[in-house]
């Protein structure tokens, strides 16, 4: 028997930070993106990502979400039977493009369809979850519902996920720096930064108050308030200490070239950025100009 799922990757266009700490984020769920998760009877429990072949429980630390999963559905099941994972798709890690939540979800949703377990939705999304904070230290639970829907999301913890079907009307270009980000060690230097300093507090404040108000742009079709608001975030986050050297010169080409606006996006120090272009033609222009600075890049219309 063998049981597969394919989930797909986000892209965070506002709150990221902020939406840990209480207040509201906006994401996008990336459909062009996905890794498709398959469990099957095995001699051992084994692992097969693109970058890990070998004994499941061995993984190395980077799997332990997935692990505390496994785990997990093992005991609902009462199950003691060997396993094998097998991770396929084209969701680079380290980025911010969700690869740990989507992995985390689909095995969730893998192991209940095999063990025939009928877990809540509530119940798969607080397993994911908790397999997030393990990755993260601390998470959101922003990047578990954006794999998990298939419409923009406005999210705060309190609330949960609101799906938005509404379009803007432009074309985000979505661009890799090719560095590896690590959203634990940026999770926890904003904490270390909010424990030392009261203006910690307020720019988190802040970051939150442009994604209600990116909401009620993107709602009024205004892309030069979505565009603006982007900036506005980027500074917030440079001076947060999130950015890098890279970001800063993609950010000058990008904006040089007519781009409504340009951020980074995910946890920072490094992964994705993403610059909000009035349609495909300049997004184009600008991935062009970037191709020397970037690994990839990928242009949703949104
Ligand atoms: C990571 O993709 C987004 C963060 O806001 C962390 C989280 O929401 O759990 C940095």
């Amino acid at each position: 028997m063998k049981n597969s799922y394919l989930a797909h990757g986000k892209v965070i266009l506002m709150g990221e930070h902020a939406v840990v700490y209480g207040y509201d984020a906006l994401a996008l769920p990336l459909k062009s993106l996905q890794i498709r998760t398959t469990v099957e009877r095995a001699a051992e429990m084994w692992m097969a990502t693109a970058k890990y072949h070998g004994p499941f429980w061995a993984a190395p630390a980077e799997y332990d979400g997935l692990k505390y999963v496994v785990r997990t559905m093992l005991t609902k099941a009462a199950s003691q039977q060997p396993l094998k994972f097998t991770y396929r798709g084209q969701i680079p890690t380290k980025r911010g493009l969700g690869s740990s939540a989507s992995v985390a979800l689909a095995t969730t949703r893998v192991l209940n369809d095999y063990f025939k377990l009928g877990l809540t939705e509530a119940e798969v999304i607080a397993i994911t979850n908790q397999a997030e904070t393990i990755n993260h230290g601390q998470a959101s639970g922003l990047d578990a519902a954006t794999v998990n829907s298939d419409h923009l999301i406005f999210f705060n913890q309190k609330r949960g996920p609101v799906a938005l079907q509404a379009e803007l009307k432009a074309s985000l270009l979505i661009m890799d720096t090719g560095e590896l980000g690590s959203t634990k060690e940026a999770v926890a230097l904003v904490h270390q930064q909010l424990e030392q300093s009261p203006a910690a507090a307020s720019k988190l404040a802040t970051l939150g108050q442009l994604a209600t108000e990116t909401k009620t742009a993107w709602l009024k079709q205004d892309q030069q308030g979505v565009g603006h608001n982007f900036n506005r975030a980027q500074a917030i986050l440079t001076s947060l200490d999130l950015s890098t050297a890279k970001i800063a010169e993609l950010q000058k080409i990008a904006l040089s070239h007519g781009a409504l606006g340009f951020k980074l996006s995910g946890s920072g120090l490094g992964g994705i950025v993403i610059a909000l272009c009035k349609d495909q033609v300049l997004a184009r222009r600008i991935a062009t100009a970037c191709q020397s600075l970037v690994t990839n890049s990928w242009i949703e219309e949104i």
